[in-house]
């Protein structure tokens, strides 16, 4: 049996009660904290920044999985490592030399991760999958919480799979937009390892169980 590892994305906590929510996670089944972070350039929405990632951090017990939707990251990786980040993944097509924004992660020992909008081809992705630890597929357009699922993204998990796999890389693959019970087991089955869920669990009347459910679902 594979189980999925859950990260909860904290865009849809209470962020009046920010605190109260991370300590939840803590107790909680999930594996890591997503964070995402939106610049209003990259996309439409503007979510917070380094000083909110670290207050974060000062309370969570996981490690901190961010996702830096903002143009230039490379002008802020280093701050985002300094407020706790354990993975950082830019994005690809705000990325002209990917592969140096990849050395740069690896030169700052974090994990490095690339996502990936919708209508991006994987393909791109194949003379760096080596360098890569973690793809963040987005399951939506990313900029906004709580948005619908893209049916089409099982056959991209599937391609990025098949190519991690011809590679010879240990990339995992991680999914991120309108995760929820209906799509997990097929997401896992189709060869994701991660899977990041907003709305799914901080609208649910249980968190803490949502993310032991999701957890719970095995292929
Ligand atoms: C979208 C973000 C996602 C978002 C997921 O731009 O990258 O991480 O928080 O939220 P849900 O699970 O509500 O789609
Ligand atoms: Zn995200």
């Amino acid at each position: 049996m594979k189980y999925p590892m859950v990260a909860p994305s904290v865009l849809a906590a209470d962020f009046a009660n920010l605190q109260r929510d991370v300590e939840m996670l803590n107790g909680s089944d999930a594996d890591w904290i997503h964070i995402d972070i939106m610049d209003g350039v990259f996309v439409p929405n503007i979510s917070f920044g380094i000083p909110v990632c670290e207050a974060i951090n000062r309370h969570a017990t996981k490690p901190l999985d961010v996702h830096l939707m903002i143009v230039q990251p490379e002008r802020y990786v280093e701050a985002f490592k300094k407020a706790g980040a354990a993975c950082i993944s830019v994005h690809y097509e705000a990325c002209p030399h990917l592969h140096r924004n990849l050395q740069q992660l690896h030169d700052l020992e974090v994990m490095a991760g690339v996502a990936i909008n919708p209508h991006t081809p994987i393909e791109g992705l194949r003379d760096v999958i080596n360098d890569v630890d973690l793809v963040c597929l987005m399951s939506v357009n990313p900029g906004f919480g709580g948005q619908k699922f893209i049916e089409r993204t099982y056959e991209k998990v599937r391609a990025l799979r098949k190519m991690i796999v011809e590679e010879g890389a240990s990339t995992k693959i991680e999914i991120d937009g309108g995760v929820n019970a209906n799509n997990a087991k097929a997401l896992l089955d189709a060869g994701a390892d991660v899977l990041v869920a907003g709305s799914f669990v901080f609208k649910s009347e249980n968190p803490t169980q949502t993310i032991t459910d999701l957890k719970g679902i095995g292929v």
